[in-house]
């Protein structure tokens, strides 16, 4: 999984060779619905002072973004798995998408 993840971002972090296109389809459908269009209905540091939405998240710290994606989060309930619903390369653009939003 890092390994994976690694090979798919370049050297500032950012996801190499998505189609940001589709990779905003995809996001509308999977992940809008919780996350809003803008990624930015939960913020995923409430106790802190200053909020972390999921653009800020893909771009500073992809692999936990990326395992979040795949696997979900069983201590914080809501955020699904994906990995079963989502290929390689739809992933891929989700992620790269996700890295464009506020
Ligand atoms: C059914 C609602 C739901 C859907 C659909 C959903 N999420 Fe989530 N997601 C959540 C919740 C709830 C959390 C946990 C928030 C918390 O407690 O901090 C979360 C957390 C995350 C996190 C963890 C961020 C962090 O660093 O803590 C990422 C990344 C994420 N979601 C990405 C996605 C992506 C990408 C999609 C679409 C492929 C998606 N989510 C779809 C509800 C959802």
């Amino acid at each position: 999984m890092a390994y994976l993840v690694y090979k798919l971002l370049d050297p500032s972090g950012k996801i190499k060779g998505a189609n940001l296109k589709r990779g905003e389809k995809l996001f509308y459908q999977n992940c809008r619905g919780c996350h809003n269009i803008d990624g930015r209905r939960i913020n995923f540091t409430p106790l802190e002072a200053k909020p972390t939405y999921l653009g800020q998240r893909a771009r500073e710290d992809m692999p936990t973004f990326w395992y979040q994606m795949n696997f979900g989060d069983e201590s914080r309930e809501g955020m699904e798995p994906f990995y079963d619903e989502l290929t390689l390369d739809e992933m891929t653009d989700i992620a790269g998408y996700a890295q464009t939003l506020p």
